[in-house]
């Protein structure tokens, strides 16, 4: 905090030498200066928590670089150019700790300089990823020194003694060491960014957890998993008993809801015990990062999960993680992180969103998949779960060569790939309505995932918008059909369509049952504007009785303007 003091000092010390400009650099007190107020922050506004910068609303419209791209400010130099033809507004990149740490105690940030003023040169925010102790579990970007030197810096064991590639959250040296180097990245941000606000928000480690085993068998961590459950721990389980998990809550009450007893007395002796121990041990180590950085420099702070696959066990997946099941023992051991966020490979997009959506954590995905997918899935979180962000992984790759991530994915959904970065267009010449509509029950979408789902409704206003698969889903944009909804006026609404589907609308309030069409117009943006062009009609819209979204408004940047009315 004493350096927050002294920020605010340096920057009221400006405010007063540039008296001469006191509208610009004070608020009406002339106490603040507008740097110190537009330190990038998250508040709640109405029906969601927005991501505030300068002072205003912004939505994340954004994606992630490979791993090693951001390593080099020359390998950048042509990148940039292609993030931006993407439309999106934010670049999420690593900064590793052996980039900034090669020595010990010794800090280099020219990558991180370049990086920042490049974004910069290209009109783009950043989100930094500090890949610290651990990237997908691994201690990989770890510098030489502490990686060579094991007894210094102790790893994760398995049950037979070995050591792993993982350095282990049980050990206060591995955890003083990371938070020290990070707390060095964020006074350095402070500095070179503290006014400029290009960097956003700041993703601490990377897809932490263990692998193969389900939790850390090395002495330090036999002893934790014997002793009792941290009292902290179960008073915050204690005090949300009533909004826990119901995974959670279900594994605490079957093993008799007891306040008091080791981790197996009070979860159970099943492998999800071993995953919650896990989880609060990597939240408090995590705390202790986050808190050292944000004592210099307090940009809002996440973590992100690597999710499930269905009927993987812990240790199958990253067990540990900031998965659904154990985020109430992050929110506990980790105050100071702001939210933990879900990396979305699978294709159930929408499970997946709207587990992380919570009134105690607002929605942000750092990584998803791109294209026509991506397309899709960006309409479902900004609308529906009102997320602060989304970003599809791999993006220095979008607009030439088809994604496919770790076989996860179906490359034959990414032909199309630049459909990411026209949909980011289209939301960004509507951010305005999108973000007030955030804040309000005008705003909301319906997401279609495969093949199997016809149909989805989304309630928006007074009326519920149901949208209809149309054609074979391969037809529909890889199986895949997104609608937006903005309410503009009582019975008026934009849609923005991602796929082909039919739209029809019904009354979600008392009074007269029936909705029917009174216009439904096509828009495009035209000099700085949203401009009708066809009034469409006939068969272009079911004789009247329903809205057609085409799978080729995603590329053409089309919308509709439909106003309905209500009758017995
Ligand atoms: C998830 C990780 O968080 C990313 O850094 C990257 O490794 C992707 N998986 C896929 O390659």
């Amino acid at each position: 905090m004493k350096r927050l003091a002294h920020f605010r000092m340096k920057t009221w010390l400006s405010c007063c030498l540039l008296a001469v400009a006191p509208a610009l650099m004070c608020d009406a007190q002339g106490a603040k200066p507008a740097s110190a107020d537009g330190i990038p922050r998250l508040e709640r506004r109405g029906e969601a928590t927005q991501l505030i910068v300068d002072g205003k609303p912004f939505l994340i419209l954004g994606g992630e670089l490979h791993n090693s791209s951001s390593s080099s400010v020359a390998y950048m130099k042509s990148v940039w150019p292609r993030l931006t033809a993407m439309h999106m507004n934010t670049v999420l990149l690593p900064v590793a700790w052996e980039t900034i740490e090669p020595e010990e105690g010794k800090f280099d940030f020219t990558v991180v300089d370049g990086l920042v003023e490049d974004a910069r040169a290209n009109n783009l925010k950043l989100v930094v990823l500090w890949f610290g102790a651990w990237k997908n579990t691994y201690s990989s970007y770890t510098p030489g020194w502490v990686k060579t030197n094991l007894t210094r810096f102790p790893r994760v064991q398995t049950s037979d003694g070995r050591d792993t590639e993982r350095l282990s959250p049980f050990s206060a040296v591995v955890r003083d060491a990371d938070a020290r180097a990070f707390a060095r990245l964020m006074h350095h941000l402070h500095d070179v960014d503290g006014e400029r606000h290009t960097v956003l928000t700041v993703q601490v480690e990377n897809e932490v957890g263990v692998i193969p085993q389900s939790r850390d068998h090395s002495e330090v961590a036999n002893a934790a998993f014997a002793a009792e459950v941290p009292q902290a721990l179960m008073s915050f389980l204690e005090k949300r008993r009533a909004s826990l998990n119901p995974e959670l809550r279900a594994a605490w009450e079957a093993a008799g809801g007891k306040m008091k007893g080791t981790w197996q007395e009070v979860f159970g002796k099943t492998p999800l015990t071993d995953d919650l121990f896990m989880a609060w041990q990597y939240a408090t180590y995590i705390e202790r990062v986050a808190a050292a950085g944000k004592a210099e420099y307090p940009l809002p702070m996440y973590a992100n999960a690597a999710l499930i696959r269905p009927n993987y066990e812990p240790g199958q997946y990253n067990s540990g993680g900031p998965l659904p099941h154990s985020m109430d023992v992050w929110r506990a051991g980790a105050p100071s992180l702001d939210f933990v966020s879900p990396d979305i490979y699978f294709n159930e997009f929408a499970y997946w969103a709207s587990e992380y959506t919570r009134p105690d954590n607002p929605l942000f995905i750092p990584e998803a998949q791109g294209g026509v997918t991506g397309a899709a899935n960006v309409l479902f979180a900004v609308g529906r779960e009102k997320a602060v962000g989304f970003s599809a992984f791999g993006v220095d790759d979008q607009g030439n060569t088809p994604l496919d991530l770790v076989g996860i994915t179906n490359p034959a959904e990414h032909i199309d790939s630049g459909a990411l970065g026209a949909m980011y267009l289209t939301l960004s010449r509507l951010e305005p309505l999108v973000l007030k509509g955030q804040e309000t029950v005008g705003l909301s979408a319906a997401l279609l995932e495969g093949d199997a789902q016809r149909a989805a409704r989304a309630s928006v206003g007074e009326y519920i918008a149901n949208v209809a698969r149309v054609g074979a889903p391969a037809a529909a944009g890889g199986g895949r059909v997104g609608a937006l909804f903005i309410q503009t006026g009582a019975n008026e609404f934009l849609v923005v369509g991602s796929g082909d589907a039919m739209v029809t609308f019904s009354a979600d309030t008392p009074g007269p049952p029936v909705v029917g069409i009174e216009s439904v117009d096509e828009e495009f943006f035209e000099n700085g504007a949203w401009v009708a062009r066809r009034r469409l009609n006939g068969d272009e819209n079911s004789q009247g009785q329903a809205l057609r979204l085409h799978a080729s408004d995603v590329g053409e940047g089309r919308i509709y303007r439909v106003r309905v009315y209500r009758y017995k």
